[in-house]
């Protein structure tokens, strides 16, 4: 809010009640001074004429103010009114005109723009529930559409043992990616609904880093690839264990899953009051294009689905980080391979 623009409109209105006045007041005498003479002295015909002179003035001024409220007051009140019965009715593509230059906005301008600014974000949440839903329901169909194939095509009893056992772990595998989906949804939609406060836990973060990196290492290794750790002893922050094993998981399944060839990089460091871990690979690497979306929900840089996954798990990571009120950088040049830095302040309680 402008205070300068609000102090200025009623120093504005206070003069001008006191000019009005001070014009009746100086109109009066000087209307005495041209009509005593006419009148003889006759001080009754004086005070009527002088009553009826102020009478014309304060109806002619309280018109101008009343035509001044119209435009100033009740015309603003009005088109709020249209657009907030508009909005309450469930259209958030309402916007209000804001005419005054930045510089001169009054009370009613301040109230507009914030309004616009609501029906904004209204619209914007509106079209990400419905984005959603959507991306919802088609991730879901896909898996469940290859388990009734499936299933339907296991009832055939000529089929050999091979086919049998192909079918099943193809079962397996869709039913998988389907608890996989709807456990990250649910996951995200906790941290999203809720007010989660980031854990005050003391956790070894060089312990839980190798424990989780252990768990990549068959992986890693089936894939060809080398790995290397590098960690700082003990460095240890306050968190939640559960919400930055999301994280780590994450990170190295990404990494993991989009490499071909090459080298997993970890490194944990301890600096300045910061837990710095970044995890590098030589991977496919992340187009400028594509960098811009990979924090969205159900956002894949590959729409073919060609990999595993439901782009979900970016967008719960960011989650996490943002609770534990760190950071999270992203370098990445296609076809060379990528790196994401995380900071967290070591040693908060939070
Ligand atoms: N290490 C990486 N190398 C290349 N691309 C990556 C990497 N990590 C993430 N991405 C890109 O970001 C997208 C979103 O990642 P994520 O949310 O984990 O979804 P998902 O792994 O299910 O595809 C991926 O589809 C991919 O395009
Ligand atoms: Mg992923």
């Amino acid at each position: 809010m402008n205070e300068k623009n609000s102090r200025r409109a009623s120093v504005i209105g206070t003069l001008l009640f006191f000019i009005t006045i001070g014009v009746i007041v100086s109109s009066a005498i000087v209307i005495y001074d041209a009509v005593e003479d006419a009148c003889d002295g006759n001080r009754a015909v004086i005070a009527g004429v002088i009553l009826a002179v102020i009478i014309v003035l304060s109806a002619v001024c309280t018109i101008i103010d009343v035509i001044r409220r119209r435009l100033t007051i009740d015309k603003p009140v009005q088109r709020i009114l249209e657009a907030t019965n508009k909005i309450a009715a469930g259209d958030f593509s309402a916007r209000l005109e804001i005419t005054h230059r930045v510089s001169r906005y009054d009370e009613f301008d301040y109230i507009m723009e914030n309004l616009n600014k609501m029906a904004a974000e209204l619209s914007r949440t509106e079209v990400l529930h419905t984005d959603f839903i959507s991306n919802v329901s088609h991730e879901i169909k896909t898996p469940l559409a290859v388990i009734q194939n499936y299933a339907a095509s296991l009832q055939n009893k000529n089929l050999d043992e091979a086919t049998r056992n192909k079918y099943a772990q193809t079962l397996e595998s869709a039913a998988k990616r389907l608890t996989a989906l709807i456990t990250n949804i649910l996951k995200l939609n906790k941290l999203e609904n809720q007010e989660i406060k980031p854990g005050n836990e003391l956790i070894n973060l060089t312990e839980a880093l190798a424990e989780t990196v252990l768990g990549y290492e068959d992986l890693i290794e089936s894939k060809g690839l080398e790995l290397d750790c590098d960690f700082d002893d003990d460095v240890k922050i306050y968190s939640s264990p559960a919400y930055l094993e999301i994280v780590w998981n994450n990170l190295l399944s990404n990494a993991v899953k989009f490499t071909d060839s090459g080298k997993i990089s970890i490194s944990l460091k301890n600096e300045n009051g910061h837990a710095v871990v970044k995890i590098t690979d030589t991977g496919c690497g992340i187009t400028a294009e594509t960098g811009k979306h990979i924090f969205e929900k159900f956002y894949q840089g590959d729409t073919s689905h060609s990999q595993e996954g439901n782009g979900l798990g970016l967008a719960l990571v960011k989650k996490v980080i943002d609770i534990n009120g760190g950071t999270i950088d992203v370098n990445s040049e296609a076809g060379k391979g990528t790196t994401f830095t995380i900071r967290l302040k070591t040693g908060v309680r939070q």
